[in-house]
């Protein structure tokens, strides 16, 4: 089943009193338990498509349907790791990770239990009681991670998680998060420069034009799982790695 369909789906923002074409009719899907990629030139669009996933901005003309209904509250069904890290300082890791199930009203102690056990799971045991500026840059990813996970949605979205990240650090949570994947099964709808990370952890990946974003190549990833390490440098990673790139210097 679909959890996200998006038919058409287009949007103009005014600039400088201008209307600058954004997103030019996307249409795509991501299915229940899947992990989707969207590639693009930056600029293109790409976070405010996910703003209109999550109901933050409003297209022009399409349509968005979450789990196969255009009359669901996003929240409900959908958790965004935007690409700022929205952690608020002053809260601990702990107060900020259990934000949206606070919100939802459900009792603070049963789900800081809950999420004191997954700390190992996000490298983040120990550090409970720090503040986020404590944090180095991938403790602070891994942090806002959590709360998306812990909200306990049937998507996430996630924003180029892991932009900021240095090389090593990068290659790390990328394997991390296709553990954490596998463990929560929700779908995972993400949004990467990376084209090597694109295919190593996606199962599809939608690549679009520069600004107005239209999709230029919709990529079906067969390669077996568990990915490792070695698919990198085997012909068909670099054969869809190929495929990605000269869609992207031809849009
Ligand atoms: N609220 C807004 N008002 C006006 N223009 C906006 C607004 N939000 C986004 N834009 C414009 O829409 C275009 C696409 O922005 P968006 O942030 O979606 O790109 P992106 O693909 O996520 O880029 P990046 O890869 O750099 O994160 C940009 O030109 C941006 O200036
Ligand atoms: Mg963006």
């Amino acid at each position: 089943m679909a959890e996200i369909i998006l038919e058409e789906v287009t949007k103009t923002f005014p600039v400088d009193g201008q209307s600058v074409s954004v997103l030019a009719g996307i249409s795509l899907s991501v299915a229940a338990g899947e992990f989707v990629s969207l590639i693009g030139p930056s600029g293109c669009g790409k976070s405010t498509l996910f703003n209109i996933i999550c109901g933050l901005v409003k297209p022009d003309s399409g349509r968005v349907l979450l789990g196969g209904r255009d009359d669901v509250r996003a929240g409900e069904m959908v958790s965004y790791m935007p690409q700022k890290d929205l952690l608020l300082p002053w809260r601990t890791v702990l107060d900020n990770v259990i934000l949206a199930r606070e919100v939802a009203g459900e009792d603070k102690e049963t789900v800081k239990r809950e999420a004191r056990q997954l700390m190992p799971l996000f490298g983040l045991a120990g550090f409970e009681n720090c503040y986020p500026a404590e944090l180095s840059g991938g403790m602070r990813q891994r942090a806002a991670l959590m709360r998306a996970i812990l909200a306990r949605r049937r998507v996430l979205l996630l924003d180029e998680p892991f932009g900021a990240l240095d090389a090593i650090t990068r290659t790390r949570m990328q394997r991390w998060l296709l553990e954490i994947w596998d463990r929560f099964k929700q779908a995972v709808f993400f949004i990467t420069h990376d084209v090597e990370e694109a295919v190593f952890l996606s199962d599809r990946i939608y690549v679009l034009t520069s600004r107005p974003a239209r999709l230029c190549l919709h990529l079906d990833v067969d390669l077996p799982r568990p990915r490792r390490d070695a698919l990198l440098t085997e012909p068909r990673f670099l054969f869809l790695k190929k495929q990605i790139l000269d869609a992207l210097l031809g849009g």
